[in-house]
């Protein structure tokens, strides 16, 4: 399969409608699906033809419009509640992705700002609230990368986990975004193939060689190993939530790779946008750990590997505590040896500063 140089459109807008990269086909296909109702919104995140913490606050917005464009209220107030009801609806879908619940968020606020106007506007004014959520998205991720391209020296090598790429994100992409941003000084990405859904083996792996960046698959278990040889300059991935103390809920396995770094001493990053920390959640002890079906497990490819029926763990996070990461990289700057006051004080900049200038 050919890919698509260093951006996939892994979201857009055509003709009324929102499309999807299916995700769960690549790398042997790449193909779009139309979602025109909140239910297909809702069904492509659940089933994950859509994933990663960006990519579906980008869809879930959209979701919220096609959940209320056909709507039939004909008072401000009355939309209002539509809203929230399709809010509701998408925010039941995944729990643990903060930029869902900021964007939901996002799309309930313009609502409620203009509940006093006509209901046709507010229509035209979320689908607008939407369109800016998805160009945003691109803008910032390019900010983050060009923020943590400072860290990469001429020659590294480095290791990342699960998909925090252009898929994972409107296009670019945030631990990758870092990685596109520094381009010709990688010399090696090792990338985890990422059990049990392996966003890395189907996803990272395509996104880097599609974009010129040598990548090297292994199976989860072998980080070790390879640190052990001294050649991994850092790792970098993404994040899904990050409490207001820095700890950092991530794709399962995350926490082993900020272990293994602590142990052998390799910096250990995490690239994540301002719409991914959640200040009212204290420490990573309050984030809600999504659990998946046990078949992610219990199959590869939809064959069974094991014995049929075996009980199953399958949280699909885990929390790193912020202690054993040496930065997380932001549209905002770079927040070192993160804490919840450094933390505060960046996003608190932010919103005065435009994204990249921190
Ligand atoms: O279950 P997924 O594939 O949605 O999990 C994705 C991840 O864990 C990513 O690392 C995270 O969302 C960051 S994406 C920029």
């Amino acid at each position: 399969m050919k890919g698509t140089g260093m951006c996939v459109e892994t979201i857009r807008w055509k003709n009324g409608n929102v499309e999807l990269v299916d995700q769960r086909l690549l790398p042997a296909r790449l193909r779009y699906v139309r979602c025109g109702t909140l239910k297909d919104i809702y069904e492509a995140i659940t089933k994950m033809k859509v994933r990663g913490a960006p990519a579906i606050g980008v869809a879930g917005a959209y979701g919220v419009y096609l959940g209320v464009r056909g709507s039939k209220a004909s008072s401000g107030e009355g939309f209002l509640k539509d809203v929230k009801k399709a809010v509701a609806e998408l925010a039941g879908s995944r729990p643990t992705a903060r930029n869902l619940f900021w964007a939901l968020e996002r799309m309930e606020r313009v609502a409620v700002r203009n509940s006093g106007r006509g209901v046709g506007t507010i229509k035209k004014m979320l689908l607008k609230e939407a369109h800016d959520i998805l160009r945003e998205d691109d803008r910032i991720c390019r900010a983050l990368g060009r923020n943590g391209a400072v860290l990469i020296r001429r020659g590294s090598t480095l290791l990342t986990h699960c998909n925090a790429g252009g898929l994972a994100t409107a296009s670019y992409g945030t631990a990758l975004g870092v990685m596109y941003s520094s381009k010709g000084r990688i010399k090696k990405v090792y990338v985890d193939e990422t059990r049990p859904v392996l966003q890395g083996a189907r996803l990272t792996a395509w996104e880097l060689t599609s974009a010129g960046i040598p990548a090297v698959l292994i199976t989860d278990n072998m980080a070790a190993s390879v640190m052990a040889t001294g050649e991994i300059d850092a790792v970098i991935v993404g994040a899904d939530r990050i409490a207001a103390n820095g700890d950092t809920a991530n794709k399962i396995g995350t926490y082993n790779l900020a272990v293994l770094c602590a142990y052998h001493k390799v910096p250990f990053y995490v690239a994540a946008p301002a719409s991914t920390f959640d200040l009212s959640t204290r420490t990573g002890r309050g984030i809600k750990i999504e659990q998946r079906h046990p078949d992610e497990v219990r199959k590869i490819c939809g064959k069974h590997i094991s014995v049929p029926g075996i009980d199953v763990h399958n949280p699909s996070f885990d929390v790193t505590p912020a202690k054993l990461i040496t930065a997380i990289i932001t549209e905002l700057g770079l927040i070192k040896r993160p804490d919840a006051e450094k933390i505060k004080r960046t996003l608190a900049a932010g919103r005065e500063k435009k994204p990249g200038k921190a």
